[in-house]
């Protein structure tokens, strides 16, 4: 661990547990959001749900995800967690990475094209974040050590490169 940056993982900790509530949260409640771009509904109520998802998306969830990867991939190197639990927990994040590219992708369709758009069931959008979610949190509070699943070496362990610039000594 860099010594100077270890009072820092509380920080690192308590950013990616804020910003991956919230990162969450916006992929559960944004599927149901879609599902109200009805264009049934009056005009009004089109023109306000339709502003409410794009700045939910925009101005708060994407935002809440940069800011816990962000914090996730710092805390990979302060907590030196190189372990297989870690691995499968990133295949669970690719995920929800892409529940989140399909949403903002299904945002945009609807603000090119509304009259084209059907509102999407959430259902299965709701299942496919949430199963991840939970198979997230079982591997970071059971941290279960996997022992069955064999990992290349440059994977666990660090390679102790030298960086091609100089820097400070301790
Ligand atoms: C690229 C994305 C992510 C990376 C790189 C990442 C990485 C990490 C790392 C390295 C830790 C510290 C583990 C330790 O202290 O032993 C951590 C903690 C945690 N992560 Fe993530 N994470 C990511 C996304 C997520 C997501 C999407 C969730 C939830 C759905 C999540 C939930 C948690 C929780 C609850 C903790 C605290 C666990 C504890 O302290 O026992 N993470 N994460």
């Amino acid at each position: 661990m860099i010594d100077w940056l270890a009072p820092a993982v509380p920080l690192f900790k308590a950013a990616h547990i804020v910003a991956l509530v919230i990162w969450c949260g916006g992929l559960l409640a944004l599927p149901l959001m879609l599902t109200r771009h009805d264009p049934n509904i009056s005009i009004e109520d089109y023109r306000v749900v339709r502003n409410a998802s794009h700045l939910t998306y925009t101005m708060c969830v994407t935002p809440a995800a940069v800011i816990a990867v962000i914090a996730g991939t710092w805390l990979i190197f302060l907590r030196e967690v190189y372990v297989p639990w870690l691995f499968a927990k990133l295949a669970f994040v690719a995920m929800l990475v892409m529940a989140h590219g399909w949403i903002g992708h299904t945002l945009a369709r609807i603000g090119e094209a509304p009259d084209e758009h059907t509102p999407p069931r959430p259902y299965i959008p709701i299942a496919l974040v949430l199963l991840p979610m939970l198979m997230i949190l079982t591997l970071v509070l059971a941290k279960p050590t996997l022992a069955w699943v064999v990992l290349p070496d440059w994977l666990t362990e660090p390679r102790s490169g030298q960086l091609l610039f100089d820097t400070p000594s301790r």
